[in-house]
C-alpha cells in the first residue's frame, strides 16, 4: 500500500514536471534560437552586413574543411567603426551574439567561425592606398591587421626593409597569425611573430578601441597576442623591421629516419 501511493505520487510528480516543461518549451526555444536580431535593418550597417547564402557558406568553412559552422550573417566592414558598432550592438543585446574575426580563413578547425553569430570578414577592410605605413628611422611598419604577410613584405621591400620574423607560408593575415604565434625558419633566432610586435590597436569586447603594448594596457596586449581572437579584434599592429639582406643562402637538408 505505502509503496503504491509512493509510486502514484512519483507519477503525479512526473506528469506535473512534464506539463511545466511543455508550458515552458516555447519560451525556452524562443530564448535560445538563433537571433535574427534587428541588426539586419540596422542603419549603420547599410549594405555591409549580409545574409546571402554564398557569404554564409564560405564563412562556415575554412582551409581545413573539417568543420561546418554557420553564422547568421557576415559583416564586410569598410572601416574600424563598422566593427566597433557591431561589437557594441552585441554587447548591448540580450542575449549577446557571437562574433569572430576572419582573416584569410586558413584555420583548420573552425577557429574563425561564429555559430549563429556574425563573422567579420577582415579582408574587406584592405585599402590598397593606405594601411601600411613604414618608418625607416624607427624600423617598424604600422600595418592594418587584414593585410597578408606577402603584401607587407612587398611593401617594405620597396624601401629595402623586411619584417624580422615570418611564417613560412605568406598568404596569411597579420591579425590571423598574431592571434596564433607565427612560426618560421627565423623563429629560432628572433622568436615567433608575436614577440616582434611593438604595439597594437585592439577592439575590446565592449566595442572600444584600445592601443596596447608592453607598457600600455599590457594585459590586453599579451592576451590578444596568441589569443585566437578571444580577447578582442586586432585592427593595427606595429611590426618590427630590419634592413633586408641583399642575398640569402637557402639550405635544404634531407635526412632518412633511423630504420
Ligand atoms: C597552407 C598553410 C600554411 C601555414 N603556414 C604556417 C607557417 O608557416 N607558420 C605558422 O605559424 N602558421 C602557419 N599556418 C597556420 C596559420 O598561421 C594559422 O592558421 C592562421 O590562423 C591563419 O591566418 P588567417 O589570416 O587565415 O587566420 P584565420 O584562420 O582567418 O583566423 C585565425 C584565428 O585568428 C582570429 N583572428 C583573425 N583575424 C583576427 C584579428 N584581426 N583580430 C583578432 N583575431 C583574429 C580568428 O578569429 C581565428 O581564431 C599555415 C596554415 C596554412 C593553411
Ligand atoms: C609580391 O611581389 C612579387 C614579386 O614582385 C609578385 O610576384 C607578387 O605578385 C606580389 N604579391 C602580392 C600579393 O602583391
Amino acid at each position: 500500500m505505502a509503496s503504491n501511493s509512493f509510486r502514484s505520487q512519483i507519477h503525479l510528480g512526473v506528469i506535473i514536471i512534464l506539463i511545466i516543461i511543455t508550458l515552458l518549451t516555447p519560451i525556452t526555444t524562443y530564448n535560445t534560437s538563433p537571433q535574427p536580431w534587428n541588426i539586419l535593418s540596422h542603419n549603420d550597417f547599410a549594405g555591409k552586413l549580409t545574409t546571402a547564402s554564398s557569404s554564409i557558406e564560405s564563412a562556415a568553412t575554412d582551409f581545413g574543411h573539417v568543420t561546418k559552422i554557420f553564422p547568421s550573417a557576415v559583416l564586410n566592414p569598410s572601416s574600424v567603426e563598422d566593427i566597433t558598432d557591431l561589437v557594441k550592438l552585441s554587447y548591448d543585446s540580450q542575449p549577446s551574439f557571437t562574433l569572430a574575426a576572419r582573416g584569410h580563413g586558413h584555420s583548420h578547425r573552425g577557429q574563425a567561425s561564429a555559430k549563429d553569430g556574425v563573422v567579420v570578414n577582415m579582408r574587406s577592410m584592405v585599402n590598397r592606398d593606405r594601411g601600411i605605413k613604414v618608418s625607416r628611422t624607427g624600423l617598424y611598419a604600422d600595418v592594418d591587421a587584414a593585410w597578408l604577410w606577402i603584401e607587407v613584405l612587398n611593401k617594405t621591400l620597396e624601401l629595402g626593409l623586411t619584417p624580422v620574423s615570418w611564417t613560412d607560408y605568406l598568404y596569411l593575415t597579420v591579425g590571423g597569425t598574431l592571434s596564433n604565434a607565427g612560426i618560421s625558419g627565423q623563429t629560432f633566432r628572433y622568436g615567433p611573430q608575436i614577440t616582434n610586435v611593438q604595439e597594437m590597436d585592439v577592439i575590446t569586447g565592449k566595442g572600444e578601441i584600445a592601443t596596447c603594448s608592453k607598457y600600455m594596457n599590457s594585459d590586453l596586449f599579451f592576451a590578444a597576442l596568441g589569443g585566437l581572437g578571444q580577447f578582442g579584434i586586432i585592427t593595427r599592429a606595429r611590426i618590427k623591421l630590419e634592413v633586408a639582406p641583399k642575398r640569402a643562402k637557402w639550405f635544404r637538408f634531407l635526412s632518412h629516419p633511423p630504420s
